[in-house]
């Protein structure tokens, strides 16, 4: 069989081998021995210096021929195997997009602690500090700090859990007012904070009662402090809290703190002061009680009453969520009932 027709044979049967060859690994491996140095291409080429001068040029081309067309099957080959192979792993990984997910659901602050939480970027936004205070507090500050000694009637407008003689439940975050004031160092500017919290009463729950609830304790104290910088930041609260058209009403009252003392009611924001069953026809709806501080509580804390002055103010923020949502038991914001609480979402405030 001379030199020519060994490489046709040799070129068929690589060729069978290469088209139904099926990895990739195999593949690699019919290259390397069929176009190497020892395959068997090469051989064939080597035996060439016995043929003639004519012959060798038609044998050298023929076997250059035989050599690409190899190489070109075995390329192609290489490449239907790479896609064979990246198409049977994508088969593996599929993901069915269409399946439904899982939701995952979102949770929301408390109403209450929604209405403290517009509160305090009201005032930050003002220069106050938000200040904490113990829930277990000393009668001392709970009481006698904010002018109320020990056998003091109003004393009997908070009714008290006591836990010794001088320690009990809050009844109020005022006594806040007291250990913030103690502490302050007027050289460094005026005191201006806020402190929201729980206080507790010995009341028996009903609609409107709750032995537990929150309040939101105000304080300014500096020099020239008159009774239009407390008019000012009320009516800033009202609108803040209950809308950009709310007007305000002062009208006089008593807490032992204050002096004067003024209980805040403000324009009725269902019906805009004509009367209505919010407002039980008055136009107005009592929200918050607020004074020039007493000399007395500036004294006992160590300030110079004859230099300084300030107001303060307490509000409920369960009774502003009870009126700005028309909420009519105290109760609903402690049962912790989610088909409730959920109503209150804050789309759009995250
Ligand atoms: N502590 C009062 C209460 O619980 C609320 C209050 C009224 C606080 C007037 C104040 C104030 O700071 O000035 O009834």
């Amino acid at each position: 069989m001379d030199l020519k027709d060994r490489l046709t044979e040799l070129k068929f049967k690589a060729l069978g081998e290469i088209e139904t060859v099926e990895d990739l690994k195999r593949i690699n491996e019919i290259r390397v021995n069929l176009l190497g140095k020892k395959g068997p291409i090469t051989e064939v080429l080597r035996g060439m210096k016995d043929l003639s001068k004519e012959e060798r040029p038609v044998v050298g081309s023929f076997a250059n021929k035989v050599r690409d067309e190899l190489t070109e099957a075995i390329a192609k080959r290489s490449e239907k195997l790479e896609i064979i192979k990246i198409a049977k792993k994508l088969e593996k990984e599929k993901i069915d997009v269409t399946l439904p997910g899982v939701s995952v659901k979102v949770g929301q602050s408390h109403i209450i602690m929604q209405v403290i939480d517009q509160l305090e970027k009201f005032f930050l936004g003002m220069g106050y500090q938000v200040v904490d205070g113990p829930e277990v507090e000393e009668d001392h500050y709970n009481f006698e700090m904010m002018n109320l000694p020990k056998d003091h009637p109003a004393r009997d407008m908070q009714d008290t859990f006591y836990i010794t003689n001088q320690i009990l439940m809050r009844t109020q975050t005022s006594p806040v007012q007291a250990r913030t004031m103690e502490k302050h160092d007027f050289s460094k500017g005026p005191l201006k904070m806020i402190s929201p919290g729980k206080v507790y009463r010995r009341d028996t729950d009903d609609a409107t009662h709750s032995h537990q609830f929150h309040q939101v304790e105000g304080l300014v104290i500096d020099k020239h402090i008159t009774m239009a910088d407390l008019k000012g930041t009320l009516q800033a609260i009202a609108r803040t809290v209950f809308g950009d058209e709310r007007e305000i009403r002062l009208r006089p009252s008593y807490f032992p703190f204050t002096e004067p003392s003024v209980e805040v009611d403000v324009s009725c924001f269902k019906c805009g002061g004509n009367g209505c069953s919010v407002c039980k026809q008055t136009g107005w709806i009592e929200v918050l009680g607020a004074g020039m501080v007493h000399p007395n509580v500036l004294t006992m804390a160590g300030i110079d009453s004859t230099v300084y002055g300030g107001f303060a103010f307490g509000l409920g923020p369960d009774r502003f969520a009870m009126l700005k949502y028309g909420v009519d038991d105290i109760r609903e914001f402690y049962l912790n009932d989610v088909r409730f609480l959920s109503q209150f979402s804050q789309k759009g405030q995250r």
